[in-house]
């Protein structure tokens, strides 16, 4: 899939914001836990989300999907072995689907997670876990064979060798239906972790949370419950950081988890743009350039992974340069590629990124990964002349109605093919 975006220098409208990507996936796979109905509402029409739908299909759960009212009712059958291997590899949330396997006791093969490979993204700490519960897992021709031996009703405490957002909720769906208590230590407390652990609680987990550690008391049976997702931070962001990068603005964000974002909107504020928040609503109004900021992306509460390549990019319109540090990440840096071939003024060294006030020339941008496709979005608006994007599904993934909400906001984007 190919767009065409033009260049523009004041954007107004009005965006409203989608149930979050990162905490769906981990929801709807909370559903392998109870025989009972799990309703979610507020559901992303996202690609991602069918793939997840069609995965859990794959395994045994009924799956009604209502678009009109964004509603999901899951339902578990007699869960069985992935048949089609193929779903795995399209994406990184497949990884909780290996989690609900190895929580109903099943042997099971799989192959590795896909997603979005702007690094190395190791699944080595999942797997520690699963070894821990007594899973025997072999690896041969990149397929991963998991083999039940007697479970373990020990006391398990588990340290996290590093905050690991996918690997914490792996360890939930598995330790909520011990007979025994786990200790999570170092565990990610990212806002979809905590939300995830808000619905199993309501299902009837027993989860309490004491600093950066998890206590989790096994219970015998989990019940169906109903949850809103929560409103896209990243998504949220990736508007805000828009209409921070264009030379003026005046957008308003409706339907934004404030508390979520604290991190950034104080870097909203440091980059010198006027940002007024009323209850859910975000307003951001542009009128001066930015400023350089300095900032270091790393683990919840501080600025989000996710958001530090379209920040890059915001970062080329600003008078006085910037460094940007990916503390989760350091090597999430395909958006380089696509500023340099713009001839913007960026520098990758010593895993720090180096970004000075750039001219941006039009291009024909490939969208890498999914941050880097919304970051070529900035790139083609900040640009001289009419830009295409390349491989462009990739952000369908994670933004839903993307090329409707962009042109709310009067920017000229279209499918070219
Ligand atoms: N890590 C390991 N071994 C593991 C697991 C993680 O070394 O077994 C390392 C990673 O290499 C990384 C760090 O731990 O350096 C944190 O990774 P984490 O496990 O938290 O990432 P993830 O669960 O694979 C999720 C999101 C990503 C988001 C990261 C960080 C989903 C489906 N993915 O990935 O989202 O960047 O957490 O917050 O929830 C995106 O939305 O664009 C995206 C990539």
């Amino acid at each position: 899939m190919k767009i065409k975006v033009e260049p523009i220098k004041f954007i107004n409208g009005t965006v409203t914001i989608s149930g979050s990507k990162n905490t769906i996936l981990p929801l709807m796979v909370c559903s392998m836990l109870s025989k009972e109905e799990v309703v979610l509402n507020n559901v992303p029409k996202i690609s991602d989300v069918e793939v997840m739908k069609s995965l859990l299909k794959d395994i045994g759960i009924t799956i009604k999907h209502d678009y009109e009212k964004k509603q999901l009712i899951l339902k578990k059958e007699k869960i069985k072995k992935v048949n089609n291997l193929d779903l795995i590899k399209k994406i990184r949330a497949s990884i909780y689907v290996i989690g609900g396997l190895v929580a109903n006791r099943i042997n099971f093969k799989s192959c590795y997670p896909g997603g979005c490979s702007f690094s190395d993204r190791p699944i080595n700490y999942h797997l520690d876990f699963f070894k821990k519960l007594k899973y025997k897992i072999t690896i041969k021709n990149n397929v991963l064979y998991f083999k039940k031996t007697k479970s373990n009703s020990q006391l398990i405490k588990y340290t996290l060798p590093q905050k690991s957002l996918g690997a914490t909720i792996n360890i939930l769906y598995t330790s909520v239906l011990r007979k025994n208590t786990t200790i999570i230590e170092n565990a990610s407390l990212e806002p979809e972790v905590l939300e995830v652990i808000k619905m199993l609680n309501l299902m009837g987990a027993y989860i309490k949370i004491y600093n950066d550690t998890i206590l989790i008391k096994g219970v015998r049976k989990l019940k169906g419950t109903e949850f809103n997702v929560v409103s896209d931070r990243i998504e949220a962001g990736s508007y805000m950081l828009l209409a921070c990068a264009v030379d003026k603005s005046d957008v308003i964000i409706k339907n934004v988890d404030c508390i979520y974002l604290s991190e950034v909107i104080e870097t909203i504020k440091q980059l010198g743009v006027n940002i007024k928040i009323h209850e859910n609503n975000v307003r951001i109004v542009k009128e001066y350039p930015t400023k350089g900021v300095n900032k270091k992306a790393s683990y919840y509460p501080m600025f989000p992974t996710d958001l530090q390549q379209i920040l890059t990019v915001t970062c080329l319109n600003s008078i006085t340069s910037s460094v940007i540090v990916d503390e989760v990440y350091p090597e999430r840096i395909s958006q380089i590629k696509e500023i340099k071939k713009a001839n913007g003024k960026v520098m990758y060294k010593d895993k720090k990124i180096y970004i000075n006030h750039s001219n941006i020339n039009s291009s024909n941008f490939y969208a890498h990964d999914l941050r880097c496709g919304f970051a070529c979005i900035i790139l083609s608006i900040l640009a001289d002349n009419v830009s295409t994007i390349e491989n462009f599904e990739i952000v369908l993934r994670g933004y839903e109605d993307i090329l409707d909400k962009l042109t709310a906001l009067k920017i000229k984007i279209n499918l070219v093919e």
